[in-house]
């Protein structure tokens, strides 16, 4: 059985950082985010289609140094087809039955348990529900008791909302699916396929799961999963090889070679490998990129370093994305569409 992983997205939303590298590669507590997911996987799938656009050798790469015990297959789109147009993309590979996959959901689904639900309701389509409190932000599932979805209501007031119940990224579809994908052009399968499978066929079903679900595709969701996970490991901090720490450090993830000098204070903040931190900074909230160098009594908050860059001494950032290098060509100026939510 095969799993299509979607990875070719640019994270525009996740910029400066993924100016510089695939946003399935960004790091959650020093591993690659997309590592998560093929970890996820149930031992029915022997095969992952890797389906990639921008940064893709930065993941082949990964992949051809990291053996998760699997076939890879990179399947490189020539330009961005969205999440339907990659599924269309890769059906030379699929021999039945398949997974698709979002590459930026951390989630407690059991995946295992979703190929039992579909096959007891001989489902032609069944996507992952998770239960949100404020369904006016989200595409929200009209699902009957057996779990047959009937429809979604996109960002529904909450007294109008079908249910409390999401797209949580992650879909198992029969081949016949395929069909109703058109070759070669930019297609969403949240906007365009579902709605026509649904009004074709009654067997389009929800699986719900609890425990936890997050989808890590914005900054403050980014940070917010490093915390969620330190907790679970009960860490206050989460330290890389051959740092050095002269500063305090709170709910804070380091990457490998990370100096953090005296009187500095870090607290929810994500700083990757080989960057430095002077005396008396304060940094809140933010991530700071590979290679930096923060000089002394800068102040940082709510706010986004890119790799290799330099703040200088007593720099005040506030919500702020510092990025003073080239934007790499054809890196769109803002978000190309997106899945799950807006
Ligand atoms: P934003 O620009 O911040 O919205 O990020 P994104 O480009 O990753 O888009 P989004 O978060 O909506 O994507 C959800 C998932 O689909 C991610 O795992 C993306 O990598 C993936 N994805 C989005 N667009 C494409 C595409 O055109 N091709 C492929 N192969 N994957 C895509």
């Amino acid at each position: 059985m095969e799993a299509i992983i979607l990875a070719g997205g640019f994270g525009t939303r996740l910029r400066p950082l993924t100016y510089t590298r695939a946003k399935s590669l960004l790091p959650i507590l020093n591993e690659p985010m997309i590592n998560y997911i093929v970890r996820s996987l149930p031992k029915e799938v022997n095969k992952v289609i890797l389906a990639v656009n921008y940064r893709k050798k930065q993941i082949e790469e990964f992949f051809e140094t990291h053996d998760c015990g699997k076939e890879i297959i990179v399947n490189d789109e020539p330009t961005p087809l969205g999440t339907g147009g990659a599924v269309k993309f890769a059906e030379n590979h699929l021999t039945g039955k398949f997974f698709v996959l979002n590459s930026d959901i951390i989630a407690s689904l059991n995946l295992e348990e979703m190929i039992s639900f579909h096959e007891k309701k001989n489902s032609a389509s069944t996507i992952s529900l998770w239960p949100v409190e404020n369904v006016s932000e989200f595409g929200v599932a009209d699902v009957k008791d057996d779990g047959n979805i009937v429809g979604f209501v996109e960002k529904p007031k909450q007294e109008d909302a079908p249910s409390n119940l999401i797209n949580a990224g992650a879909y198992l579809l029969e081949p016949e699916i395929l069909d109703y994908i058109e070759k070669g052009r930019l297609i969403s399968m949240e906007k365009e396929i579902f709605p026509r499978i649904i009004r074709d066929t009654n067997r389009f079903f929800g699986f719900r799961f609890s425990g936890y679900w997050m989808d890590v595709g914005r900054m403050s969701s980014y940070i917010d999963v490093h915390k969620f996970l330190m907790k679970r490991k009960n860490l206050q901090n989460y330290i890389g090889k051959n740092c050095k720490i002269k500063g305090k450090l709170l709910d804070s993830c380091l990457g490998e070679n990370v100096e953090i000098r005296k009187n500095t204070e870090l607290n929810s903040t994500v700083v990757y490998n080989n960057s430095i931190i002077e005396d008396n900074v304060t940094i809140a909230n933010s991530v700071i990129g590979e290679n930096c160098f923060i000089e002394t009594g800068s102040k940082i908050m709510n706010s986004v370093v890119g790799d290799k860059e330099c703040i200088q001494p007593n720099s005040v950032l506030n919500n702020h994305l510092r990025w003073t290098q080239s934007i790499p060509n054809g890196y769109p100026k803002k978000q190309i569409g997106n899945v799950i939510g807006e």
